[in-house]
């Protein structure tokens, strides 16, 4: 079966095209436009909904237009989209575009959502999937999730940030440092460097890290990283050593404090695999730790780990969860709606 997945919840516009062959298990992807906003919101240091909803409705076209050219398909069996969380006017942006073009094709919709797509996608080359129960962390600008995954379509949360998500705090900061958005890949790339910059002695807390819930915060790792910085001189604060130094030592707390919980989680309901997704996930820092304590310390629990640009938000990801998802399928477009607050653990 052919799917056209549609993602627009944030400041990413995808559009996939998915070969499905589900008697063999197999899955070409024929086309994956994406358009990344991140360059436009960089002067307002965070997503901007009027300006990404624009963004959306002018690229949509272009990207569909584009992804049938590539793909070539005889005709498109079924349209997922994502409905929820996001930004509401970003979701109706994809949604409403995604009625137009399902009404002239006369086929059925899939809602999907973007959290459970962020994990779906780990399946991409493994639709048999069957490592149940499963522990996901989510890790993006929008959110900071473990979830327990007993099987496709049964979520329970079992933690998620009180504050700041994690790609939030990162952006946060990288914004404080003059670094730019999005402020992981910039926070990465800075402290990636071959730079001394041991004359910074900096120690930031890691927020929760020893309490026994699944529960996250990242906004006093924020505020640290601000009175330390309020604390250097003007001087200081501008060299380079001080912002390595800076982005070292926040990138290692939020990985130490992600690494622990979800080691702790795979632990206690004793799980046969680990899950991954979300922005956050492409860094490479965070990748390698996590396979050495993976390895180290839960060796009999399978992980999978998305390639980096299947991290972050992409139409891929939203075609695979309409495809496990078909028979959710609607042909009432009215009943398919933005659902900004959208919670994995609710059935759609
Ligand atoms: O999943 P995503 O593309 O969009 C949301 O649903 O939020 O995640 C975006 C977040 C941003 O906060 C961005 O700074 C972060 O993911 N991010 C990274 C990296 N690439 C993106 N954080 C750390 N290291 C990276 N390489
Ligand atoms: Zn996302």
């Amino acid at each position: 079966m052919i799917i056209l997945g549609i993602e627009t919840s944030c400041d990413e516009t995808g559009v996939a095209i998915l070969k499905i062959k589900e008697k063999e298990s197999k899955i070409e992807i024929l086309a994956n436009e994406l358009f990344s906003q991140a360059k436009l919101h960089a002067k307002y240091g965070g997503v901007y909904p009027t300006l990404a909803k624009r963004e959306h409705k002018k690229n949509l076209p272009v990207l569909l237009k584009r992804a049938i050219e590539k793909a070539n398909p005889k005709k498109i069996d079924l349209l997922a989209v994502t409905v929820g969380p996001g930004l509401d006017p970003c979701l109706w942006e994809g949604i409403n575009f995604a009625k137009e073009f399902a009404k002239k094709e006369k086929i059925s919709i899939v809602p999907v959502n973007h959290i459970e797509a962020h994990i779906l996608i780990n399946f991409l080359s493994n639709l048999n999937f069957n490592l149940f129960p499963t522990i996901c962390l989510i890790v993006s600008g929008g959110h900071t999730q473990l979830i327990l995954m007993k099987k496709i379509g049964n979520y329970k949360i079992l933690g998620e940030t009180r504050d700041d998500a994690a790609g939030e705090c990162l952006d946060k900061v990288a914004r404080l440092l003059g670094l730019g958005y999005p402020g992981g890949p910039a926070i990465e790339k800075i402290a990636s460097l071959k730079l001394q910059a041991s004359r910074f002695k900096i120690h930031l807390p890691r927020p929760m890290i020893n309490q026994k819930n699944f529960d996250f915060s990242f906004s006093g790792l924020k505020t640290a990283v601000l009175y330390d910085f309020k604390n250097k001189s003007e001087k200081e604060r501008k060299s380079k050593e001080y912002k390595v130094a800076m982005a070292r030592e926040v990138q290692q707390a939020v990985i130490d404090v992600l690494i622990e919980k979800t080691l702790r989680a795979a632990k206690i309901f004793k799980v046969k695999a680990i899950v991954f997704g979300g922005g956050v996930m492409a860094n490479k820092q965070l990748r390698k730790q996590l396979v050495e304590r993976i390895e180290k310390e839960t060796p009999k629990v399978e992980y999978f780990i998305p390639e980096p640009k299947y991290c972050t938000d992409n139409g891929v990801m939203v075609a695979i969860a309409g495809f496990f998802h078909k028979k959710r399928k609607i042909k009432n477009f009215e009943k398919i709606k933005a659902e900004a607050n959208l919670k994995v653990s609710v059935p759609l």
